[in-house]
């Protein structure tokens, strides 16, 4: 399994975006959009921090992407604070070229019955376009990637999901308050993730070190959902040195 590690997370974080901003370009060169997979949470913050400083600084030009966010809390109002269409419209969307109608993040609003059509229609979408091209995932402490927590399958598509006790309570500071915290989510699956071209899975500080242990060392098992990445040849890991510390 490629495991790449960086001396801190700025600098891994730099190298992930400059990763992207060329597969955009190189994409563009060819008349192509690029289909990019987008995370939430801490870890992706400062890939999307030097996202915005190439538009700025260096013309990057995000007209011909079209983006497929992993996942949003349910039930979730776009609008709201802790919404993951207000996370990406503040730390990237808001600050660069993209247009509106290619930016794509499951429906938190939809009412319970309306939920699996518009989950096939998310798989749909993505495969319309040609698949993803490159997928961006964080890690969750149950090991989940996206919000595919322990159980989940591995060729599971798009769907709602509930939330594993420790996601929530990590999530409790957003919420001011665990009980705060929706019990489900809409997620892509292990199965959606796994048909992307590429897939780089960032992890950062040593919260995540012993997690990091058995998503790249462990058993693979539904357990740890993260360790079907080792069955994957388009996977890389990018860590900090924390994150890496108890790897053999
Ligand atoms: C977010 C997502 C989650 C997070 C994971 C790590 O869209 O799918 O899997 O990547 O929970 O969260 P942070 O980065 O906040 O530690």
């Amino acid at each position: 399994l490629p495991v790449t590690v960086y001396p801190n997370q700025d600098i891994a974080s730099v190298t992930v975006a400059r990763r992207i901003a060329d597969l955009i370009k190189s994409k563009q060169q060819k008349g192509e959009k690029t289909v990019l997979g987008l995370a939430t949470g801490a870890t992706p913050v400062r890939v999307y921090n030097e996202l915005v400083r190439l538009h700025r600084e260096e013309g990057l030009s995000f007209k011909e992407v079209i983006t497929f966010n992993l996942d949003e809390y349910y039930p979730m109002l776009p609008t709201a604070n802790q919404s993951y269409v207000t996370f990406m419209n503040e730390n990237l969307f808001d600050h660069i070229d993209i247009e509106r109608q290619n930016i794509n993040i499951p429906d938190g609003t939809l009412p319970l019955e309306e939920i699996p059509a518009f989950c096939l229609e998310y798989e749909r979408k993505i495969e319309a376009l040609g698949g993803l091209d490159l997928q961006i995932l964080g890690i969750g402490r149950t090991g989940h990637i996206g919000f595919n927590e322990p159980g989940s399958a591995p060729n599971s598509g798009t769907r709602l999901v509930t939330l594993d006790d420790l996601t929530r309570r990590d999530a409790s500071r957003d919420f001011g308050g665990k009980e705060n915290v929706p019990t489900k989510a809409i997620t892509m699956g292990i199965g959606t993730i796994f048909k992307a071209r590429e897939i780089v899975l960032m992890a950062w500080n040593g919260k995540k070190a012993s997690i990091i242990k058995k998503a790249v060392e462990g058993e693979i098992s539904s357990d740890v959902p993260a360790t079907y990445l080792q069955l994957s040849d388009n996977v890389e890991f990018v860590l900090d040195q924390d994150a890496a510390s108890e790897l053999t």
